[in-house]
């Protein structure tokens, strides 16, 4: 769909205006002209409570907004995705996560196929494997039970299952071991597993491709690691499965194809977390809690699938993140989940939203003149407020943040889950609110400190609150992000299931790799800086004093 000039657009020129209108308006006054507001800028789907009104908006803004999702095509594009179409042009693929989660009664057709009969194939059979784990019939090679599931993967292969994990580990068997080890760095695979009976472990090799330099090396230690306890060949096949869409690199590492659970090139792998990918998970809190989860997910799917725009949550999400990026002109956005098992929950949406629409072409090619994806980041709540909610409060830079808290603790202590609690409501409110100069003084402040101690406030936030943090609640939560992010994506006319921007370092690294290697190499040919790191690094490396030149 060509949508090329987005900026030009009368619907974009009118927010501008629009923009201009309601910036000179502090949240103070938005509230005081309405005291319902509060309760107005809500909206509650699938569980999940959405409170907006503490963005720099009013309804005329959300009426804009929807008129710019409508002229870009968003409800056409939704459409377009859950029917199957390829709308990840560039690698004419569809885009079919939502497939993952469907229940058994529906059909999806891609090319003639019904995707979710396949979908439910391969869940029938994670299950069954992870009854014979969870139960202890399936033994390692020297008959011992499988204690330990150590998952390897980087990325989508790795981020949905380490953040699950973590999030549902209220859920999950405490008699067993979970490690996720991505990184090639080898402390990774060494730290995770030097506690570990190899006779105990289960390595599940997470991989879209099954060519991921990350992963397939630590494949290989872990096989190394295995071996050296004396364990055979043979004994492979009791101490690792493979997740993948290819059978034949699979096979080729030498697990056995009855041992990898599948998954399909319509599943980017930020978008896997549902698919086989999640496996682990499966085998940590059990398939009918991981059922759960896809219900959570799916229930997301359908509200927006069918929900009015502006009742519709991921929607209203997409919406407020343009208006903050686009015209507020913020950069960044803070996730700070007051959930100490969301821990995990900002470095997935990392990837979520910077992969997906950290993009600066059109889906024509064409340079976009405006902001796209923002940076994301986070820490859970209350830690963040002792490090970098100083710069929140009184930086020079706007960051609107999404506070995401839960209304039963997993863990009650005390009153602890109240004190977590008034954390988040209070930062919501420093932060729109702020303190004027004046409301300082009244406090028999030196004058001299003043300045110091104002807060200006007027920095937007959304709540997003549940009952409880549960498989379901966090299915949903998920799929809110990940619709929202399509919705943006969308409305900037790029591609957000594509990735070619993670090529270029990829392919420098293999040749750099080779070089490394080599002891001296007269003919570097990168330029200055790069070929004075290979060389800096060689010495150091080998323990060599350090000097100029090769
Ligand atoms: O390098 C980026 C990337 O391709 C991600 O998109 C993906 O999630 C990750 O690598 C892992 O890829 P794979 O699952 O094929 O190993």
């Amino acid at each position: 769909m060509s949508n090329p000039d987005l900026t030009s657009r009368p619907q974009w020129q009118a927010l501008r205006k629009h923009f201009a209108e309601i910036s000179q308006h502090h949240l103070r006054e938005l509230f005081a002209a309405d005291p319902t507001r509060g309760e107005r800028f809500t909206v509650e789907a699938c569980g999940l409570y959405l409170e907006y009104s503490k963005q720099r908006i009013n309804a005329e803004t959300l009426e804009l907004l929807r008129d710019l999702a409508e002229c870009t095509g968003v409800a056409q594009r939704i459409q377009a995705m859950f029917r199957g179409d390829h709308i990840n042009t560039t690698e004419n693929r569809a885009v079919l996560h939502i497939a993952l989660r469907a229940p058994a009664s529906e059909k999806i057709l891609l090319d003639g196929r019904d995707v979710v009969a396949d979908v439910h194939a391969v869940l029938e059979r994670m299950a069954e494997f992870c009854e014979q784990v969870r139960s202890g019939a399936w033994l390692g090679h020297s008959g011992k039970h499988i204690r330990n599931i150590v998952s390897i993967g980087i990325g989508g292969s790795d981020l949905g299952p380490v953040m699950a994990y973590e999030a549902l580990r209220h859920y999950s068997r405490r008699d067993m071991t979970f490690r996720f080890v991505s990184n090639v760095d080898g402390t990774d695979f060494m730290e995770a597993t030097h506690d570990l009976d190899a006779a105990e472990t289960l390595f599940i090799i997470c991989s879209k491709t099954f060519t991921t330099l990350e992963t397939l090396t630590n494949a290989h230690a872990a096989r190394t690691w295995l071996l050296k306890t004396g364990a055979t060949e043979q004994a492979i096949a009791r101490h690792f499965v493979a997740v993948s869409t290819n059978a034949e690199e699979v096979r080729k590492f030498g697990i056995d194809t009855a041992h990898m659970f599948g998954f399909w090139d319509w599943v980017g792998g930020r978008y896997s977390m549902d698919s086989a990918i999640g496996l682990s998970t499966m085998l940590a809190i059990g398939p009918d809690q991981f059922r759960q989860m896809l219900a959570g997910f799916h229930a997301m799917d359908e509200h927006f699938r069918t929900a009015p725009a502006e009742r519709n949550l991921p929607m209203l999400m997409a919406l407020l993140a343009i208006w903050n990026n686009n015209f507020l002109d913020s950069a960044t956005v803070a996730v700070l989940p007051y959930e100490q098992y969301l821990k995990r929950f900002p470095a997935y949406l990392q990837q979520l939203t910077m992969e997906s629409n950290g993009k600066h072409v059109t889906l024509d090619g064409k340079p976009v003149d405006y902001a796209t994806a923002p940076v994301y980041w986070g820490e859970p709540g209350t830690n963040g407020q002792h490090s970098f909610f100083q710069l929140i409060h009184q930086g020079t830079r706007i960051v609107p943040c999404d506070f995401i808290g839960f209304g039963q603790p997993l863990n009650p202590l005390g009153e602890q889950h109240d004190l977590l609690m008034a954390n988040l409501i209070a930062q919501g409110e420093a932060l729109a609110f702020g303190k004027t100069a004046d409301e300082v003084r009244a406090e028999g402040t030196d004058e001299a400190l003043v300045p110091h101690r104002t807060f200006e406030g007027n920095r937007p936030s959304n709540t997003i609150l549940a009952a409880k943090l549960t498989p379901h609640s966090l299915g949903s939560l998920v799929a809110l992000y990940e619709h929202s992010v399509f919705v943006q994506g969308v409305i900037w006319n790029i591609d957000s299931f594509d990735q070619w921007g993670v090529e270029l370092g990829k392919q420098l690294a293999q040749k750099t790799v080779a070089e490394l290697c080599q002891k001296t190499s007269p003919d570097l040919s990168h330029d200055s800086s790069t070929n004075a790191l290979i060389r800096r690094y060689r010495r150091l490396r080998d323990g060599e004093p350090s000097g100029a030149g090769a």
